[in-house]
């Protein structure tokens, strides 16, 4: 009879060691073929910022590295997200002039419309452009809706402005809107108006769980925001969970052709949650604060910059993002 080889002992006598993890990880090409989640540019989606009073780029001093386009700088930014194999750009404008109703944002001629007209062009097809569905940027008084006399951000006026500002949109070009203005009843509304204008192929991006949050801090300086006070009585609050899930039920229901999570890395929890609920694609939001943050500790020397920024966006996707909009989709695509 031959020999029977010993039984491996562990470092405790007579304990047998069966499961061993660390087998799989033993060398770069390992751990690369088992590799669960993979970062690629195609799932990666670019915000831009084109400010209508610029006539050369203005650097965003909150977050280092982004600008402030003017319309003639955008053109090479979309085509440097699109060769680089950016999935998608999401264009927010800030317009020269605001007011109580943010008028500007429907006018065909307007910052953001322009931008997507111009974007279009560059991206020939190769990258997906999408433009931001909000008064916030367009107000006097920065509130994602438009006032009553007492002040409130009364919500079902602001859906008609919605629709409004959906349709010229629609007329620029806009593939995909992006709804994030958090009022209740937006999408249906928003999808009723473009139907109605014989837009039934333009996509609903639904900001379903979109938190009232402090991460979005630099973007305010991004936009240069007017806004006096807090979004609390229409974002979600930071406490609850189970409310990102009817959010996101509501926006299913009425039509939403992708639901979104913002911010992302505060809110994996809910992300998955909502990955877990949605039969349609799952996005989210790694925003402003979040791209600070890792820049100001980078700058300090205190994290590895590179590293982190793959760990979080990786962490994004894990969590249930099939795509991730980051300030980082660009540069993050050419490393690939
Ligand atoms: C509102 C909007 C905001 C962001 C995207 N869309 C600001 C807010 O809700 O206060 C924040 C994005 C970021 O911080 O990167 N239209």
């Amino acid at each position: 009879m031959a020999p029977q080889p010993a039984p491996h002992v562990g470092p405790t006598q007579g304990h047998l060691i069966v499961e061993r993890p660390r087998r799989l990880r033993r060398n770069a090409a390992l751990r690369r073929l088992v590799a669960e989640y993979r970062l690629s540019g195609e799932s990666l989606i670019q915000p831009l910022f084109v400010r209508e009073d610029l006539t050369e780029p203005r650097p965003i001093a909150s977050m280092p590295g982004q600008v402030q386009h003017c319309l003639a700088s955008l053109p090479d930014a979309v085509a440097r997200a699109a060769a680089a194999g950016v999935g998608g750009v999401m264009l927010f404008g800030i317009p020269a002039q605001r007011d109580a109703v943010g008028s500007a944002g429907q006018h065909p001629d307007g910052i953001l419309n322009r931008a997507v007209r111009a974007a279009l062009t560059a991206a020939a097809g190769r990258t997906v452009v999408m433009a931001d569905l909000c008064l916030d940027e367009f107000t006097d008084h920065g509130h994602c809706g438009v006032l009553t006399d007492t002040g409130h951000v009364d919500n079902d006026a602001t859906l008609h402005h919605y629709q409004r500002m959906a349709v010229s949109q629609a007329d620029a070009g806009a593939e995909v809107l992006g709804l994030s203005g958090m009022m209740d009843g937006q999408v249906a509304a928003v999808r009723g108006a473009l139907d109605a204008a014989g837009y039934d192929d333009v996509v609903l991006l639904a900001y379903a769980a979109k938190y009232a949050s402090a991460w979005y801090g630099p973007f305010r300086e991004a936009v240069q925001s007017a806004l006096e006070g807090d979004r609390r009585t229409y974002q979600q609050d930071p406490a609850n969970r189970r409310e990102a899930l009817r959010e996101t039920a509501l926006d299913l229901a009425e039509g939403a052709d992708v639901v979104m999570v913002k911010p992302a890395m505060g809110y994996l929890d809910v992300l998955a949650d909502v990955a877990a609920l949605s039969d349609r694609p799952v996005w989210a939001y790694q925003v402003s604060g979040e791209y600070a943050a890792i820049e100001a500790a980078a700058a300090n020397g205190w994290v590895d910059r590179d590293a982190l920024i793959r760990e979080t966006v990786l962490g994004i996707h894990r969590a249930g993002a099939d795509a991730v909009l980051t300030y980082w989709a660009t540069e993050l695509a050419e490393s690939l």
